[in-house]
């Protein structure tokens, strides 16, 4: 396929208005979208990502007035939850509007929504001028793509346009809360932390994702080629050409890597872990070691992530 690659939000528009599949940046990760009102081209990125129709995706909006036109109602913990935190790395499952093609949600009757802040991808989703949806931009199963080439490197022979963005700051996947009960419920960790939701719901208790209710969460995630494991220090990681290191703390120095990454705090820990997990795969790296931290803030994130990846990749 002959895949358009451009800065220009505006190009880009005109082809998922065409009914074509468009990667596209947003803070959190790279977006692989389609119009959402467009039965088949939906079923495309499903194909495209070798995805099982039984996982639904977001559809990701330009303005809050769009939300109606994919759900049926916003709830009232929805509405504080957006007046807080929208746009931003947070996505809310609400009621489907019955219009919305069924393939969206993965046959579900609620769906979820996101409104990014990322100013292109603002541009982007108002001159597309409707819903997008959209999961990560990676094969099913791979770390998600946190910079236009790693989706390249993933999606380019079956993606029209790609909007090269710069890398995405958060690097992690939006928050999810289920909203279409009284209570919300967290169904994935991310950026926008259940210490932060709290400040909008104070009776936002549970910590642990529930996911009974988050059909992503039964499939295998985040995962690179290597092997994954989880230190507390970086003494337990053994040395060697084809082992890699991520962590807060640097190893001695007589401990040598294929790959070794020491973030300065863990935001930069959260922006580049898929990176390096696919840097670690495009250099034959076996096992990759990586420090846990406390999960607090976005430390709950991160540890679902590499948790999720140890798990997947053993
Ligand atoms: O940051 C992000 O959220 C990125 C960017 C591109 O927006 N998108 C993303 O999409 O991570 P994806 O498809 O990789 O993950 C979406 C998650 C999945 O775990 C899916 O099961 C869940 O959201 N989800 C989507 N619709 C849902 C629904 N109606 N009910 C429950 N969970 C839902
Ligand atoms: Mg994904």
């Amino acid at each position: 396929m002959d895949t358009h690659f451009t800065k220009d939000p505006i190009k880009a528009a005109a082809y998922i208005r065409g009914g074509k599949l468009v990667v596209f940046p947003t803070e959190t990760v790279y977006g692989l979208g389609a119009n959402a009102l467009d039965e088949k081209a939906v079923a495309r990125i499903y194909q495209a990502k070798k995805r099982p129709v039984s996982n639904p995706l977001i559809v990701h909006l330009g303005s809050p007035a769009d939300i109606l036109r994919v759900a049926s109602r916003i709830t009232p913990t929805a509405e504080k939850l957006m007046e807080t935190f929208f746009p931003g790395p947070l996505t809310l499952i609400l009621p489907r509007h019955p219009s919305l093609p069924r393939i969206v949600s993965g046959g579900l009757d609620t769906v979820a929504v996101r409104m990014p802040a990322l100013p292109v991808t603002r541009q982007f989703l108002k001159s597309a001028r409707i819903p997008v949806a959209a999961p990560s931009a990676n094969i099913s199963g791979r770390p998600s793509a946190t910079t236009w080439q790693s989706a390249a490197e993933d999606l380019k022979d079956c993606v029209h346009c790609i909007l090269c963005g710069p890398p995405a700051a958060v690097g992690l996947e939006s928050t999810v809360v289920d909203c279409t009960e009284r209570l919300p419920a967290l169904l994935r960790p991310g950026a926008i932390s259940i210490e932060d939701l709290r400040t909008a719901i104070p009776e936002f208790s549970s910590n642990a994702p529930n996911a009974f209710r988050s059909p992503g969460m039964h499939y295998n995630h985040y995962a690179p080629a290597a092997k994954i494991q989880i230190v507390i220090h970086p003494g337990e990681a053994e040395s060697g050409n084809d082992k890699g290191y991520i962590g807060l703390d640097s190893p001695a120095s007589e401990t040598v890597f294929g790959k070794c990454r020491t973030p300065r705090h863990i935001e930069e820990y959260g922006h580049c872990l898929f990176e390096f997990f696919r840097d670690c795969d495009r250099s034959g790296i076996t096992k990759i070691y990586c420090q846990k931290v406390a999960e607090t803030g976005l430390g709950h994130a991160l540890m679902d992530r590499l948790v999720r990846a140890a798990r997947s990749s053993r």
